[in-house]
């Protein structure tokens, strides 16, 4: 047997220093350092060797195993070079061919609107502050002067969870509580905050309505804030967010957390107020929710209405995003179409 290795070995080494392509290097390598190639099988075979040959012969096999390795990865290297030049010289490779691009990633347009929320905030003294989306059904309703049993419980058709009381949030309000809680220090500290997040609502899937969205509360609790504060607020950012010249009305409204309340409508920037297909021939479009923070809240969050006061107001980021790019279907938002989002 050490016969048979050794000619095995002089043999692969004389056929190795033939090969000349990739494929037939491939064949080569198969053949003897393969699961079935003949060094292999010859190693394998080390047991039927009488006990006293067998240490000297495996070791010697092992020897010749990594020789052949060796060898092998030396002709690899020298036949893919030779193939290179080869191919350089008879014009396979075209080197003048641009490179292929990389496909990178980017920010979602929802991201986008976002971050742009948070600068024109963020410049306006208003901190990020971040709320759960699993909430529970008193912060999301009842502390918001949402009683059970009260009609606008139906505007929002909530997720439930296994655990009783617990649900999705509907909307960012919740977070509301939990800022001033959180912030006021039992009700003795001015606060100023935005609080973005992903809400959840049991909806029929629409061109118009998702069952998740994000949403961008703004909550300013302070001694002497009042509606002109609110007015003067909203109307900066939205000559920042639409451009300066963007006119902006205030309707009067209706919300259970606020007090007056008021919807927030922007002058149409695709007609310039003229009446498009987008404003519905009205040219205006609507931003907004916002009020005076009712007292209750006011309460709930640790606040005296009678010395503290504020405004509120929350967005739809992905509104805001289909009104500007003309995006007529909000499912696109989270249907992961790489053709819709790389648009942006
Ligand atoms: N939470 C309201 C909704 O989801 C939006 C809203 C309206 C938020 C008025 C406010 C507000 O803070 O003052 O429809």
């Amino acid at each position: 047997m050490q016969d048979r290795l050794e000619s095995t070995y002089q043999q692969a080494l004389a056929e190795l220093e033939t090969v000349r392509d990739s494929d037939v290097l491939r064949d080569w390598e198969l053949k003897y350092l393969g699961k079935k190639g003949a060094i292999t099988e010859l190693v394998r075979s080390v047991g039927q060797l009488p006990k006293e040959e067998r240490a000297a012969f495996g070791k010697h096999a092992n020897e010749v195993k990594e020789a052949l390795n060796a060898a092998f990865a030396a002709r690899e290297a020298l036949v893919r070079q030779q193939e290179l030049a080869r191919d350089l010289e008879e014009g396979e490779v075209d080197v003048t061919l641009p490179g292929r691009a990389p496909a990178t990633g980017g920010l979602h347009p929802s991201t986008q609107t976002l971050r742009e929320f948070y600068d024109i905030w963020g410049d306006m003294g208003f901190q990020v502050y971040r709320s759960r989306e699993v909430e529970d059904d008193d912060t999301n309703f009842t502390l918001l002067n949402i009683p059970p049993h009260h009609p606008a419980r139906d505007m929002q058709d909530t997720f439930y969870t296994t655990t009783p009381n617990i649900i999705l949030r509907t909307h960012t309000s919740p977070g509301q509580i939990r800022a001033m809680r959180d912030l006021g220090e039992r009700g003795t500290q001015p606060i100023r905050v935005i609080l973005p997040g992903m809400c959840y609502r049991y909806e029929q899937i629409t061109t118009r309505s998702e069952i998740q969205f994000h949403q961008v509360e703004g909550l300013a609790i302070g001694r002497n804030i009042h509606m002109t504060d609110l007015k003067g607020t909203i109307t900066a950012f939205a000559q920042r967010m639409f451009g300066e010249n963007a006119r902006v009305r205030f309707r009067a409204s209706y919300f259970p957390f606020t007090e007056p309340s008021m919807e927030v409508d922007v002058e149409c920037f695709l007609c310039a107020g003229q009446g498009c297909r987008v404003c519905k021939y009205s040219g205006w479009l609507e931003i907004a929710g916002s009020g005076m923070v009712h007292p209750t809240v006011l309460r709930s969050g640790g606040y005296d209405p009678s010395e503290w006061s504020g405004f509120a107001f929350g967005m739809g980021p992905e509104r805001v995003t289909m009104l500007k790019h003309g995006i007529t279907d909000i499912r696109y938002f989270w249907g992961n179409d790489l053709r819709f989002l790389e648009q942006f």
